[in-house]
């Protein structure tokens, strides 16, 4: 089985890629790390926590970074208006839950769980990359004892979505995704140029509740306010971009991959945005030159994305 640590701010969509994960056969879910994002580090943790609880799952919860790694970036608010105030749509999560938390720091957790296992954890990183940033600053090591990284993150060719120019979790930590791309270890992105051909309506999540029972009813619940934001971009439906980071991990060949150094701009005009340099494109001397060659998605099976996902949940 994968051995999976996630990276996550619950969130939408970070719910139902979470839950594929608990289900997954074929997937070992041995931690689950909270970052700030679609709402702050306290909510998106208590979130976890209530899915742990509802869903049972056996993974640690450690919690994460409040705030971006360069402290004086300017606080942007949260997205309220996609994920809730409760971060998960509105559906009326209490205060708190009793479930216990890691004692560690997010960070502190993937350094010790990539070196009591190496070479064997994937790391799933669907929020802000600041976790993952701060592991590798802490323990450079790492990078060599990850198996590989799958993000959720990016606009490489399509415009993003906080910004023409930028995705959200990128936009959201840009220093945090220039260090991630630009370590020795294997990354690939998952970005918009697949996530928004991944587009479930809201009847095929209805019937995949029918058939899933209590927890994806609890998911059905969750996408409700989702749904209704993404009436602007999609026809009575969601966009699911955490899960294809996810399903990628057991199912690489449902996606096609473009290989070249990525570098994020970091500050201006185009703060946050993505750009890859293509192996085999030959250009002048650029930021780009020495970069560890990483991978980003260009082109998805999205129908078969759906059905994985429907015969797991
Ligand atoms: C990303 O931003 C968040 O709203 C989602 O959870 C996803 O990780 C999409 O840009
Ligand atoms: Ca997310």
């Amino acid at each position: 089985a994968h051995k999976v640590i996630f990276d996550t701010d619950p969130g939408v969509d970070d719910a139902m890629a979470l839950l594929f994960l608990h289900r997954h056969p074929d997937i070992d879910l041995v931690g689950v790390t909270t970052v700030f994002g679609n709402a702050s580090i306290e909510t998106t943790t208590r979130n976890a926590l209530f899915l742990k609880r509802e869903w049972g799952f056996d993974a640690p919860v450690a919690k994460g970074a409040d705030e971006t790694i360069d402290p004086s970036r300017p606080h942007a608010g949260w997205p309220t208006f996609i994920h809730g105030d409760d971060g998960l749509g509105n559906i009326g999560v209490p205060d708190t839950v009793d479930v216990p938390l890691d004692p560690r720091p997010a960070y502190q957790f993937i350094i010790d769980t990539v070196r009591a296992n190496p070479h064997e954890i994937t790391l799933v990183a669907v929020g802000r990359m600041t976790n993952l940033a701060l592991a590798l600053r802490h323990a450079p090591d790492i990078a060599h004892l990850v198996k590989q990284v799958v993000i959720m993150g990016g606009a490489f060719d399509v415009p993003g979505n906080v910004t023409p120019a930028a995705e959200a979790n990128i936009h959201g930590d840009p220093e945090a995704a220039d260090i991630v791309f630009a370590a020795p270890w294997k990354v690939v992105a998952a970005g918009l140029d697949v996530t928004t051909k991944t587009t479930m309506s809201r009847g095929f999540l209805d019937a995949m509740a029918e058939k899933g029972g209590a927890d994806v009813e609890l998911l059905r619940r969750v996408s409700d306010f989702y749904i209704k934001f993404y009436s602007h971009a999609v026809d009575d439906g969601m966009l699911v971009h955490d899960s294809c980071a996810c399903v990628y991990v057991v199912a690489p060949g449902l996606f096609t991959v473009r290989s070249g150094a990525v570098r994020v701009v970091c500050g201006g005009l185009a703060d946050g945005q993505t750009i890859q340099k293509p192996d085999g494109m030959s250009f002048g001397p650029s930021e780009w030159d020495g970069k560890v060659s990483q991978q980003v998605m260009v082109g998805v099976d999205a129908d078969k994305v759906l059905a994985l996902l429907a015969r797991t949940l």
